[in-house]
Order: C-alpha cells, then sequence, then structure tokens
C-alpha cells in the first residue's frame, strides 16, 4: 500500500436520487442527473496505518462517521483483493459538512479516488464511480465532470458517466450550517417503507430523468430548468409524506423558491432546488448567473459555481 491525496467536489442533482434498491449495494431506486460544481472541494490523504482512522476538518471524526469511512475501506480492501494494510484518512471539507451541500458526496468520491490509488487498483472511471456509489450514492456522480447520469441497475452496471448538456451556472444560497437531525441514508429508507407516494416517485423519476437527458442533449435550458424544480419539489413532497414525517426546508428555504419565480416572471432563467437541507441552489445559465446572484443577495452570502471538474488526484502531491 502507497499513500495517495485526492480531491473532488459535490454535486447537486438536477434530477433527485431518493431511494434506495439495495441498501448493502447502494443501488438507487431510480437514475438520476447532476452537475459537478467547480467549488467546495474535499480533499482526502491516506496513508498505512496500523488501524484505520478518519480526521474531518483537523478533527479526530466521531465513531459512526470513522465506521462508515472503514466500512467503506473494507470495500475497497476487498476489490484489492483483501488482507490489505489498514489506513488513517485525513479529509478538509470546504463546504460547510452535513447542511445539504452534498458534502458527503465530494467526501467519498475523493476517498474512493485516493483509497483506489493507495491500494493499488487501477480503476476505469465507470469502475471507479461503481466503487465511490459504495460509500455514499450520490458520490458515484461527483466522479464525473460537469453534467453527469447515473443508472440505476446491477452492481455492475450502476455507474455515472458524463451526458452532453448546455451551460448552466447555479448560485448557491446558503441559509443554514446545521447538521441535518435525520441523515438522508435514514430518511430515505423511511420514505420507502412509509410513504405511500414512493412508487409513483420512482415511477416519475425514472421518466424524468430520460427527460432531462434529452432536454440537455438538445439545449432546451427552459425544460432542464422545469424539470430540475419539480423533481426538487417531488422530493420534497414524498420526504414530507413519510411517516413521521421529515421536514429539511425551512420558511427561509420556501421564501428562496418565491423569490426564484419572482426572478422567472421578471425574466430571468432561474430554477431552484435544494437536497436533504435547508440551502436552496438555482440553476440559471451564464447569461443570467449576475443578475439572479444579485436578486437573491438578501437571503445570504450567495455564490455563482460553473461545471467542475470530476475526481482528481491532488497536483501536486506525493502520489507514488
Ligand atoms: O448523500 P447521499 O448519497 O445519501 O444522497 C443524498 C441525495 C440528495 O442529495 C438528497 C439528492 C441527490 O440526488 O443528490
Amino acid at each position: 500500500m502507497r499513500r495517495a491525496s485526492a480531491q473532488a467536489n459535490p454535486n447537486i442533482a438536477l434530477i433527485k436520487y431518493w431511494g434506495k434498491a439495495d441498501e448493502d449495494l447502494i443501488l438507487p431506486a431510480a437514475p438520476s442527473v447532476s452537475l459537478t460544481l467547480d467549488q467546495y472541494p474535499t480533499t482526502t490523504h491516506i496513508e498505512p496505518a496500523a488501524k484505520d482512522s478518519f480526521e474531518l476538518n483537523g478533527r479526530p471524526a466521531s465513531e459512526k462517521e470513522t465506521a462508515r469511512v472503514s466500512a467503506f475501506l473494507d470495500v475497497v480492501r476487498e476489490w484489492a483483493g483483501g488482507h490489505q494494510p489498514h489506513a488513517a484518512v485525513r479529509s478538509v471539507n470546504e463546504a460547510p459538512t452535513g447542511a445539504g451541500l452534498a458534502s458527503s458526496a465530494s467526501g467519498f468520491a475523493a476517498l474512493a479516488l485516493a483509497a483506489a490509488h493507495a491500494y493499488g487498483l487501477d480503476l476505469s472511471p465507470r469502475d471507479l464511480s461503481r466503487l465511490a456509489r459504495r460509500g455514499s450514492g450520490s458520490a458515484a456522480r461527483s466522479i464525473v465532470s460537469g453534467v453527469a447520469l447515473w443508472h440505476a441497475g446491477t452492481d455492475a452496471d450502476s455507474f455515472a458517466e458524463p451526458i452532453p448538456a448546455p451551460e448552466m451556472r447555479m448560485v448557491v444560497v446558503p441559509l443554514s450550517k446545521t447538521r441535518k437531525k435525520v441523515s438522508s441514508r435514514e430518511a430515505m429508507r423511511i420514505s420507502r417503507e412509509t410513504s405511500p407516494y414512493y412508487e409513483a416517485w420512482v415511477r416519475t423519476t425514472r421518466a424524468m430523468s430520460e427527460e432531462m437527458v434529452e432536454a440537455c442533449a438538445a439545449g432546451d435550458f427552459a425544460r432542464i430548468g422545469a424539470l430540475t424544480e419539480s423533481s426538487a419539489w417531488r422530493m420534497h413532497g414524498l420526504i414530507a409524506s413519510s411517516a413521521p414525517v421529515i421536514r429539511y426546508l425551512t420558511p427561509a428555504s420556501v421564501e428562496v423558491f418565491d423569490a426564484v419565480s419572482q426572478l422567472r416572471e421578471d425574466g430571468l432563467a432561474a430554477y431552484g432546488t435544494a437536497d436533504a437541507g435547508a440551502n436552496v441552489v438555482v440553476l440559471t445559465t451564464p447569461d443570467d448567473a449576475a443578475a439572479v446572484a444579485t436578486g437573491l443577495s438578501e437571503y445570504g452570502d450567495v455564490t455563482v459555481c460553473g461545471p467542475g471538474e470530476g475526481a482528481r488526484l491532488e497536483p501536486g502531491a506525493r502520489n507514488e
């Protein structure tokens, strides 16, 4: 085993992933489509150690987080033929962890690449995406640059790959830095087990992913935007229809969605989305990004993101 360092960025889904067909293999119930951002990278370093350990943002991670990293490393070690050494993992996240800015996606994408390199696995982009999926489903998409389609299916064919799409921007409106009360992993299971709408969600998400791939190929931004906002509300509607009721959006999030509708009425391309947290992310065009950011600046310290690179070995680090 050798030491390695890798970086990956978060992605924001245009068509959301919510619900698993297989919890161990992390196979999604439906395909999803996302944009990898050019900001908020996670940088992860791994090296051989006497036992597995995990340090996050300069501090030892919780037992639960460390166990999750160790379980993921077991998958990597199994792929590498078993009987491999333990490892010390250090990660630095430039986005607030656990607040719906997809730090698990950038985190497990960076760890997948660093660990694959460290344990001597020479993986194709597809297999790297399959591996990242085992850490956190949405991490499969952060392996890919720009717009990604993550296929549902079996272990062998559930990976993300790039698809053609027009230039886009995303304006991040941060509203909350607090950790969510129910993890997406837990909340997805509750939705699947208790929501009467779950089957309709899976069926329509399959159709919407297909439509999104077509809209991206055609460069039809209005269609891409309408599908994006609809998928977000359907996901949050599904989550709210679970027992117990789970809700990630706050009154402030809803206010931002209303402001986004107003910007649209004013003639700008602006469509809202939100993951399992209160923050709202607004999809827009390169031409309208500055005006959308200005229009939303009263709600938070907004950041305009473009399409970013997929996971990469850290430039300049000692990757032997
Ligand atoms: O972070 P994960 O892999 O448990 O999935 C979270 C899924 C959402 O971010 C809520 C939606 C999505 O498709 O990214």
